[in-house]
């Protein structure tokens, strides 16, 4: 298994490309911390289906954006399973507004979860790679976005742009330890976050149109890149975003 022996956190991981992640990555081997906000009902299905599978995983609640609780993220983790070898930056959020309409208080609780998160997790988790002394694998869920403006989503690009250029620089910064870390950008992926276009025939259409392979993703089919990303295979790739995204970056239009 491509992930044996490996200790994993995934935040966000009670639903989405996050909860698939974390399914795959147990079924790959790893021992998986579910990190989760809010209802805990989510996150103990999570676990409950891992564990059922005969994995093993562990739900931790604790706010990205929140420092006090993503050290407690890491405490727990070593506590649980004895190390951290992975850590998956998944959580995250969007709100939809015209720029000039867009409230200031969504602006800053996009910026703390999406980037924020990203910064407080990485550097708390290095730390714990670096004491380890074995290396270590950051794998950020960034998006399309992180290039790709998309109107009434300001904050959400500004905060995935952000993403790219944390990651890059922190590649860097961590290689000497051997601890490597890249982004995935997905496009369209079907998941809660796009409840909004999948309940609208007519932006369903439009957003598929501008998918040169027509169709939504799979949450598992991230989680199949996250995992080689994360294993032994990928020792040698850091400071990369791969898109994951039917062609979506590519799109030229024809119109
Ligand atoms: C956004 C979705 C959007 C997709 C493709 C994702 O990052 O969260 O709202 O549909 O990118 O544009």
């Amino acid at each position: 298994m491509q992930l044996e022996g490996k200790v994993a956190i995934v935040t966000g991981a009670a639903s989405g490309i996050g909860k698939a992640i974390a399914i795959a990555m147990a079924a790959a081997g790893a021992s998986v911390v579910v990190d989760y906000v809010g209802d805990s009902t989510p996150a103990s299905s999570v676990v409950q289906q891992i564990t059922t599978a005969g994995g093993k995983a562990l739900a931790v609640q604790a706010d990205v954006s929140n420092p006090e609780q993503v050290n407690q993220l890491i405490q727990q983790t070593v506590a649980g399973f004895g190390q951290l070898d992975i850590l998956v930056n998944n959580a995250g959020l969007e709100y939809k507004h015209p720029f000039t309409e867009f409230p200031f208080e969504l602006w800053q609780k996009v910026l703390a979860v999406d980037l924020t998160g990203p910064f407080l997790c990485a550097q708390a988790a290095a730390r714990q790679m670096i004491q380890q002394q074995r290396g270590g694998r950051i794998v950020n869920i960034s998006s399309v976005h992180e290039d790709l403006p998309m109107v009434t989503n300001a904050p959400y690009c500004a905060a995935k742009g952000g993403l790219r250029m944390l990651m890059r620089t922190i590649a860097v910064e961590l290689a000497p330890h051997q601890i490597t870390v890249n982004n995935i950008a997905p496009g369209a992926i079907y998941t809660p976050i796009d409840a909004d276009v999948q309940a609208n025939a007519a932006m369903e259409k439009q957003l598929m149109a501008e998918i040169p392979l027509g169709r939504w993703g799979k949450p598992e089919e991230v989680a199949g890149l996250a995992i080689f990303l994360a294993s032994d295979a990928a020792a040698y790739c850091t400071g990369g975003t791969y898109f994951i995204d039917g062609g979506m970056i590519r799109q030229a239009g024809s119109l």
